[in-house]
């Protein structure tokens, strides 16, 4: 079951939960409430840039199924997907130029919010972006392709709201559900680092920053 946090109900899907509200969901894995609200618009100016130079593209699974999700990446290395499997490339396969840097905005918010769950000095070599248009979803994964399987996925909501699922280490173990808001930050690691999780079909809307869509940036630790 949920557990459901004191104050900042998703009432209103579209504002910012409550900033300091945590939403536990394992030992070493929280949704930080309205973590990245102060840097929203730094945030998304610097997606803004990293994506002219490295566009947002609908991978390819290993099975042969285009993603609904739109992906670029920033960062030493970039998660890809095509039909020889999911892997970290440190060139952008569709321009063969090496990804944007990570903007120090993104290394201050990735660092801060893993050390709000006690991963203190967390520099992540990747951020993959993810962009959600409604109808879009993540099916149920865990994101085995990092090297480190301690350090944690910090992940970022910006936009429209997406209805996440944690789960557990099999694949059929029941998930919690929660709504992740604009400026909210996930973070799983270290004994949670392996769970399986997924974000059903984004709803329509039209956020007042973003319009119809959910930006998310998720960065990791690879090596
Ligand atoms: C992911 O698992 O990479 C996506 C997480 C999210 O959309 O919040
Ligand atoms: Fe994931």
């Amino acid at each position: 079951m949920n557990r459901i946090e004191s104050t900042g109900s998703s009432s209103d899907l579209f504002g910012p939960a409550a900033p300091g509200d945590r939403l536990v969901l394992g030992p070493q894995a929280a949704v930080l409430r309205g973590f990245s609200f102060p840097q929203a618009d730094a945030l998304v100016a610097a997606i803004e840039r990293i994506t002219l130079q490295a566009p947002l593209r609908h991978l390819v699974t290993p099975g042969g199924f285009r993603m609904s999700v739109a992906m670029s990446n920033c960062g030493k290395v970039g998660w890809v997907s095509d039909r020889r499997g999911y892997r970290y490339d440190p060139r952008d396969p569709d321009t063969g130029l090496p990804w944007p840097q990570m903007p120090a905005v993104f290394l201050q918010l990735a660092r801060e919010a893993a050390a709000a769950l006690g991963f203190s000095g967390y520099v992540p070599d990747a951020c993959l972006i993810n962009r959600y248009i409604p109808g879009a979803r993540m099916s149920l994964h865990q994101d085995r392709d990092e090297d480190d399987a301690v350090a944690p996925i910090v992940s970022v909501s910006l936009g429209l709201p997406a209805r996440f699922q944690f789960g557990g280490f099999a694949r059929s173990d029941p998930p919690q559900r929660c709504d992740l808001l604009h400026g909210d930050v996930t973070v799983w690691g270290g004994v949670d680092r392996m769970r399986y999780h997924d974000v059903m079909p984004l709803k329509e809307g039209e956020h007042p920053l973003l319009g119809a869509q959910r930006l998310n940036p998720t960065f990791r630790k690879v090596f």
